[in-house]
């Protein structure tokens, strides 16, 4: 039996085609696919503005500086993420205050409040795996307290808080493109808002401080290079196409996971019932490390991939020296999803051979 890979993207004929055509005409940088991908993403998201870019990281980095953000100034994220939600708080110069999640891997909006100060800026919310963070409670305590949302959903492009996409309810919505997200174009981010002053920002920001649209050219400000190019939006325009699908067989795998997958060793993901997850990842919380890791090196004897979930991002070498925090006190869900959680394979292209397999090697573990 071959390995069953943690994530395996979707790449088709018609993308691969799709991706030649872009290399043979020469054009490669940001061009015609790139407004493309930024016009559709808009569409399938029901939002009026889209800048792609180079990676996710790229597009919070960009969100944070269109937002004002300055050293100095606070961002409130949660303990668990992939460790840059963290990182680009620390590049703009700014203090990532850390806050514990709840059961469900996002951010615990009863613990918000006692952390604003007044050089909090903005909440950045993760809907951590693709589970929806708690928004309604979120824009509330932001417009209490006049702060700016910045939701990162690199994990969750098409999963919903209620009736809304995630990354369309704050200021701005972040998404990733790499391979481990539902769809992909190698590396690559997206920045939705709607509002046209922010999302001429970023455009201008990404494209070396070049404002768009204004003639004769001028760099009007300090600028990076986060554009996307043209052949990989191609990539990931094909796989737009079928994202309902890509979810709706993904829900079908996680349905027979609750089904079938039953033991007192470990918890299986919670999801609110204001959410419906994209199932990015699908993380299972053991009953301790010890059992986390034999279970993992048990699964890869067994020919299957799985690995650690996001981090706890105050048990992380720079932030852990930096901030010096308890985790164990202040964060106990993070740190035990961070040590205890592991992800398990569930993309759509798992046959039922696979998914049978994977569930007899772990249920016949305990
Ligand atoms: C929650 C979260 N934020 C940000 C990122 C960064 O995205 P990228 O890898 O595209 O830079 C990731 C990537 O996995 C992520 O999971």
């Amino acid at each position: 039996m071959k390995l069953i890979p943690l994530a395996s993207p979707n790449i088709t004929n018609i993308a691969i085609d799709s991706v030649v055509s872009v290399l043979r005409s020469g054009m490669l940088v940001q061009g015609k696919f790139t407004n493309q991908l930024e016009n559709d993403i808009c569409s399938y998201l029901n939002v009026s503005h889209c800048a792609a870019v180079s990676s996710g990281t790229a597009s919070l980095q960009l969100a944070l500086i269109s937002l004002g953000v300055k050293p100095g100034d606070e961002v409130i994220v949660p303990a668990l993420s992939y460790v840059a939600t963290a990182n680009v708080v620390e590049l703009v110069g700014a203090v990532p205050v850390f806050v514990d999640v709840k059961q469900d891997f996002t951010i615990d909006v009863l613990l918000i409040e006692e952390k604003i100060t007044d050089k909090t800026k903005v909440i950045m919310p993760v809907h951590e795996f693709g589970i929806a963070a708690d928004m309604d409670a979120i824009l509330n305590i932001a417009e209490r307290h006049n702060l700016w949302v910045l939701e990162d959903a690199a994990c969750a492009l098409g999963s919903k808080y209620k009736e809304k996409y995630c990354g369309t309810l704050g200021d701005f919505g972040s998404f990733s493109l790499h391979p481990r997200k539902a769809i992909t174009s190698g590396e690559g981010g997206l920045v939705v808002t709607n509002n046209a002053v922010f999302d001429k920002k970023i455009r201008t920001l990404r494209n070396h401080g070049i404002e768009p649209e204004v003639q004769p050219m001028e760099f009007s400000e300090a600028g990076f290079n986060y554009r996307l190019t043209d052949f990989q939006s191609a990539l990931v325009l094909d796989q737009l196409t079928s994202l309902d699908n890509i979810i709706a067989k993904r829900n079908d795998l996680a349905a027979i996971y609750y089904q079938e997958l039953k033991s007192n060793h470990f918890k299986l993901p919670v999801i609110p019932d204001y959410a419906s997850s994209n199932w990015q990842t699908f993380q299972i919380i053991l009953e301790s490390e010890k059992t986390r890791n034999s279970l993992k090196d048990h699964l890869l004897r067994n020919k299957i991939q799985s690995n650690y979930g996001a981090q706890c991002i105050t048990e992380v070498k720079f932030f852990k020296n930096k901030y010096q925090l308890d985790s164990l006190n202040e964060f106990p869900n993070a740190l035990e999803a961070y040590n205890q959680g592991l992800a398990i394979p569930l993309y759509e292209k798992l046959t039922e051979e696979n998914i049978n397999h994977i569930l007899n090697c772990i249920n016949n573990f305990f």
